[in-house]
């Protein structure tokens, strides 16, 4: 039995028995809720996990990168939303992508990506799939769907000869600046209240039978059904994280990923101690500050993942510096492990991730990187 302590640190370890029960909780309160589940693959970049997050299918999935959708793609997923508002250089890329799969969407919010799309598809033939990106209230991008030009684009879409129009997208990432659960839930009904009454908006000018897509972890773990939406699409959930935990999406026994350290340096006088897990292990996110400003750069648990009365209070490249009331009992070459503050940035550091059940390490799964 290979065990957690022998692994070389930093390494980046997920439970597989939390993320099994993270995504078959997500997966059947869409099929319950009788919407389209395409979640989100960006958190862990893995075929693995995305499976797992499909019941076991490659089943229609959200990606952020091109490099996600072909890495899927060649690995058997057919349907993929790519949600990022697309970049022009990028539209060859995709169009190559589109013919080898049943379902490539894509997403925009300016005019000008739209142009550019007609514009490439007049030169090389073929159209493509897009749904528009709405400001549901997080600020990040989108169109505001109060204001006259978001129907002028929403009409441009539906009158393009060169895109099938299939329906508004929406990421409601100001969850993340709640405070409480409650907090959380009057956010997940902005979320899917902005997106149909836009619809409703659309419909009186005849554009008709648009997919109402919503997704962000806060919101879709808090709401007890998904109602008022046809696909949701959170990532998240499947490792969720410090900030999740504290902000009320989940609880701390939930937390599927984690950081597994090395104790570098003990400095009893400082009250200090320094690990193996800096800003390229863990990466800089600040966490839920706003609400629990004591938390610092993850949670600091001992292999068993009992937490420790330690605070990671500063991240250099390679270095972790911890504070705690006594460095005493603690030994050059003992192990902590971390609780990520954010599972998307702090995976996206590792090429291999070591897979543990009942405290063994049983796989080792590779994750696809860069754009
Ligand atoms: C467009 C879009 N959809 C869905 C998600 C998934 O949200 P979360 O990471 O909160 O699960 C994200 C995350 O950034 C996103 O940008």
């Amino acid at each position: 039995m290979v065990a957690l302590s022998t692994l070389s640190t930093p390494a980046f370890v997920v439970d597989f028995d939390r993320a099994l029960a993270n995504c078959e909780r997500m997966g059947a309160k869409a099929a319950r809720s009788g919407v389209l589940f395409r979640p989100h693959v960006k958190t862990h970049k893995t075929i693995e996990l995305a499976r797992m997050q499909g019941g076991g299918e490659p089943g229609p999935i959200t990606v952020s990168t091109m490099a996600e959708a072909e890495f899927f793609a060649s690995a058997g997923f057919t349907d993929l939303t790519y949600a990022v508002p697309i970049a022009p250089e990028k539209l060859d890329r995709a169009a190559g992508l589109a013919r080898r799969i049943d379902r490539l969407n894509l997403l925009l919010d300016h005019v000008d990506t739209l142009r550019a799309m007609e514009a490439f598809a007049t030169a090389h033939g073929g159209s493509f799939d897009v749904f528009l990106k709405v400001d549901c209230g997080y600020g990040r991008a989108g169109v505001d769907p109060g204001s006259p030009g978001s129907v002028e684009l929403a009409r441009a879409l539906a009158g393009s000869p060169f895109v099938r129009f299939r329906g508004l997208l929406t990421h409601a990432g100001h969850s993340y600046h709640a405070r409480s659960r409650e907090e959380i839930e009057s956010v997940a009904a902005e979320e899917t209240s902005s997106l149909s009454r836009f619809a409703s908006r659309l419909g009186l000018e005849g554009i008709t039978a648009l997919v109402r897509s919503v997704g962000s972890t806060p919101t879709a773990s808090v709401v007890d059904a998904f109602v008022d939406c046809d696909e949701v699409r959170p990532g998240n959930y499947v490792f969720y994280d410090a900030m999740q935990a504290s902000i009320g999406s989940c609880g701390w026994d939930e937390c599927a990923a984690t950081v597994v350290s090395t104790v570098l340096g003990v400095y009893p006088a400082q009250n200090k101690l320094v690990i193996d897990a800096g800003a390229l292990a863990l990466s800089k996110d600040p966490g839920a500050e706003h609400i629990m400003p004591d938390l610092g750069f993850g949670r600091v648990c001992d292999l068993e993942l009992r937490p420790l009365p330690m605070k990671l209070v500063a991240l250099s490249q390679e270095h972790g510096r911890i504070e705690c009331s006594s460095a005493g009992g603690v030994a050059v070459g003992d192990r902590l492990r971390i609780i990520p503050n954010h599972s998307c940035l702090t995976a996206a550091l590792f090429d291999r991730y070591s897979v543990v059940r009942a405290g063994a390490i049983v796989d080792e799964w590779h994750p696809v990187r860069c754009w």
